[in-house]
């Protein structure tokens, strides 16, 4: 039971002080991780690897009005399709040489940080970008606010990566700057735009340049480096970095709601303190991470919303759950399915104040493939319904496949010119030609078909006793 009293342990010896009232959107799970950076690569795919949460439109290249069509969010306030943003660090296993993601959940702070002049706090601005840290840095500098704002707690709290066993998991910090030059949505460095307070970096009143005092904007990366071996210069970034020094993040506005934003900044005070439930950490097919997934990736949720009015009444836990990115990706494992032994792109293991190491000939760049799958000619989704009550919907067929994706099912049952198909559960497929059992020609929420399809990460294949329904009149 230790482990369920992580987050609150954490939050306990949090930097935040708790005299500031906040929300945590806490316990946030990725929406994807993938080498894509709207910000700094828009278009491209990126150098590193990034684990991305919030709005499904998330992709290669966006603007905040594509953004806000997003289907969903991760984030459980389905009114914020902001995407959130950092690079993932992995395990090196050095006698293997293998690469493995290490799960990591985001708590992501929203903080009214008014300094000694009590100016006003307002929402971010339609489509604010910007980007805290820096990917090339190799030393810490105590009293510059920038290198402040990016931290580690462990044991101790650390300006990097440092020799510890963290029993308790580790926290990456990132505080991004909260003023705003009042004109400029970004910036050619996606930083100037933005400056941190004359005080702190986590506190204070706005410089002249940059008179507008937004929400400060906090990520609390849980990072789960206790669920392996310690050994030292065994996590690494994306990037290559061994130090920790290099941790950066961005932020995407996407509230398409400005007005729920700024009523809970105006009215939330005093949110701090409630603590819901646990969550795990979504499902992977490389074994290590597969053989964690019942018990050690469970965490304590840390919301801290559930006082604040308007956030509570925007809620949908359902929807954040089953929430998948909607856009193509960089067709490449990034260490989920199976465990790396080189890590994407050219980042060679880069240690030390050096510069960063070279590739040649620099590895190839991948193609971009949609997340999900496409469906067979003359198949149409029609939705999420309910399994029959006294037995299956379908019955004229069947089959489980640990590479079940929709499309296979469609495939299964088109063969065998079945015009209905179900795909359940994750990896379970159903044929027939008519409802049975109870079952009918109804849909429920799309989020009640949550679980991640067995042969696709980033798609949905039904879920308990619900059935993502597959149509093709054809076979009719
Ligand atoms: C450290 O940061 C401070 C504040 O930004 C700056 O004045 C100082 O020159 C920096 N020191 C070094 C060695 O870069
Ligand atoms: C997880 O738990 C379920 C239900 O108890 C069990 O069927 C499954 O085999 C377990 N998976 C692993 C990887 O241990
Ligand atoms: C199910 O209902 C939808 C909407 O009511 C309709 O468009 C569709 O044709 C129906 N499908 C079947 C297979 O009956």
């Amino acid at each position: 039971m230790a482990l369920t009293r992580i987050s609150l342990s954490l939050l306990l010896f949090s930097v935040i002080p708790t005299a500031y009232s906040y929300w945590v959107f806490g316990g946030a799970v990725p929406l994807v991780t993938t080498r894509l950076d709207s910000i700094v690569s828009p278009g491209e795919v990126s150098s590193h690897v990034h684990t991305v949460l919030g709005g499904s439109r998330f992709g290669a290249n966006y603007d905040f009005n594509d953004l806000t069509r997003s289907e969903c969010s991760t984030i459980l306030v389905q009114s914020d399709k902001s995407n959130y943003w950092a690079p993932q660090l992995y395990y090196l296993d050095q006698a293997a040489g293998t690469y493995t993601p290490i799960p990591t959940f985001f708590n992501i702070y929203y903080l009214p940080r008014p300094g000694p002049k009590n100016e006003q706090i307002h929402a971010f601005p339609n489509g604010l970008r910007m980007l805290a840290g820096d990917v090339l840095r190799r030393v810490n500098n105590a009293t510059n606010y920038a290198d402040k704002a990016i931290s580690y707690y462990c044991l101790d709290e650390r300006a990097d990566f440092f020799e510890h066993q963290c029993p308790n998991a580790m926290r990456a910090q990132i505080f991004f700057p909260s003023c705003w030059d009042g004109v400029n949505l970004d910036s050619p460095d996606h930083k100037s735009h933005m400056a941190y307070p004359l005080q702190d970096y986590n506190t204070g009143d706005c410089p002249d340049t940059h008179p507008v005092h937004l929400i400060s904007l906090f990520y609390e990366m849980i990072v789960r480096v206790d669920l392996f071996p310690y050994v030292p210069g065994s996590w690494v970034y994306s990037f290559g970095d061994t130090t920790g020094l290099g941790l950066h993040a961005d932020f995407q506005d996407g509230w398409e709601d400005k007005s729920l934003l700024q009523n809970a900044i105006d009215q939330c005070v005093e949110v701090n303190g409630d603590v819901t439930g646990t969550l795990a950490y979504p499902s992977q097919s490389n074994p290590t991470l597969r053989s964690q997934q019942n018990n050690s990736l469970k965490l304590m949720i840390v919301r801290h919303i559930l006082a604040c009015a308007p956030l509570n009444a925007a809620i949908n836990n359902a929807a954040a759950a089953a929430c998948k990115p909607e856009m193509s990706i960089p067709n490449e494992n990034v260490g989920f399915t199976s465990a790396l032994t080189k890590l994407p792109g050219c980042n060679l293991l880069w240690s030390g104040t050096g510069p960063k190491p070279v590739c040649d000939p620099n590895p190839p760049t991948p193609s971009f493939a949609p997340t999900r799958s496409t469906l067979p000619s003359g198949w149409t989704e029609l939705g999420c319904i309910v399994e029959g009550t006294t037995g299956r919907a379908f019955t004229s067929a069947s089959t489980t496949d640990p590479a079940m994706t929709k499309t296979l099912c469609a495939n299964y049952c088109g063969n065998l010119n079945f015009p209905f198909a179900g795909v359940e559960y994750g990896d379970e497929c159903y044929c027939g030609s008519e409802f049975s059992n109870g079952a009918v020609n109804q849909t429920v929420p799309w989020s009640d078909c949550s679980v991640t399809c067995a042969g696709n990460p980033n798609e949905n294949c039904g879920g308990p006793n619900r059935l993502s329904f597959l149509y093709n009149p054809t076979k009719h």
